[in-house]
């Protein structure tokens, strides 16, 4: 009989209420893991989250912490001693998956000192310190994925903060890799192009014209689903991925190639 790849293993998805992080939630859990399910404001999707995996046979918990402000990461490791405590005794874990983000659709021009603290407040302050303060909790031999964006890579004027914070986090994934190597801590960024989820519901859902559009930027010339990302978290958190470090593995089915 084979085991399932992280049988045993505790993982943190931040924003694993909805979109790509429900996905990575889910799809963790389908290889073993008990799931820290975090979220912000929607306490119904976080427990449809939930259910769906114990309804699959998996182990999951919902914590909700805000991650906009001040005290962030304090917030969210207080409820996953609080909340988790059941699932990891000595409150250890071996997976963070910092998934929460918002956009910023706002261009140079345009964009506010008020909009620019926010974005890079939930997008880079918020996984900075999560993992400055988890890594007391976090095994050694573990993993530290961070959701960046294909917006790091390409030029997009019309998201031009959102793209900076994506670009800081790939900075912040490499220099943990050197940081906790000898921890044997892995450390990489996945990097999505347009994914199928709220985060794009206002310009993308029900509009032909632009899913055409956002199809034929990917060479694979289809919008991304989440389990497209979850799949590839899933191997970077797995045995299999030991050796991956430092890296932005992309995501986008080829856009910009
Ligand atoms: N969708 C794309 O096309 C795309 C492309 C590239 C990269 N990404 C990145 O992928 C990640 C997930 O995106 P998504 O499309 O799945 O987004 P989404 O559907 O909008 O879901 C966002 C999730 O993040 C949580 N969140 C938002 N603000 C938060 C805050 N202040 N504190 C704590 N949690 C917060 C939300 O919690 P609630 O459910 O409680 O509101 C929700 O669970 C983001 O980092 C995003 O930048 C997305």
């Amino acid at each position: 009989m084979t085991t399932a790849a992280l049988e045993g293993k505790i993982a943190l998805v931040t924003g694993a209420g909805r979109g790509i992080g429900r996905a990575i939630a889910q799809r963790l859990a389908r290889d073993g893991a008990a799931v820290a399910v975090a979220y912000a404001c929607d306490e119904r999707a976080a427990s449809e989250t939930v259910e769906d995996i114990r309804k699959n046979g998996g182990r999951a918990f919902a914590l909700r912490a805000q991650l906009e402000g001040h005290g962030g990461a304090a917030r969210l490791w207080a409820a996953f001693d609080a909340v988790g405590k059941d699932h990891t005794p000595d409150g250890k874990l071996d997976i963070i998956v910092n998934n929460a983000g918002i956009g910023s659709g706002e261009a140079l021009a345009s964009l506010t000192e008020d909009g620019f603290d926010e974005v890079f407040a939930v997008n880079v302050r918020a996984p900075f310190f999560i993992v400055q303060q988890g890594l007391p909790r976090l095994r050694d031999g573990g993993r530290i994925i961070n959701i960046s964006s294909g917006a790091a890579r390409l030029a997009m004027p019309e998201i031009i903060a959102y793209g900076a914070t994506k670009g800081a986090l790939d900075t912040f994934t490499l220099n943990l890799a050197k940081e906790l190597g000898p921890r044997g801590i892995t450390a990489n960024s996945v990097a999505p192009g347009i994914i199928d989820t709220d985060l794009n519901a206002a310009w993308l859902r029900g509009n032909p014209q632009a899913q055409a559009h956002a199809a034929s930027l990917a060479a694979l010339g289809r919008i991304g689903q989440p389990q497209d990302v979850a799949d590839i978290v899933a191997f970077l958190a797995s045995d299999d991925a030991r050796w991956v470090t430092g890296r932005v593995i992309d995501a986008t089915g080829g856009a910009g190639l």
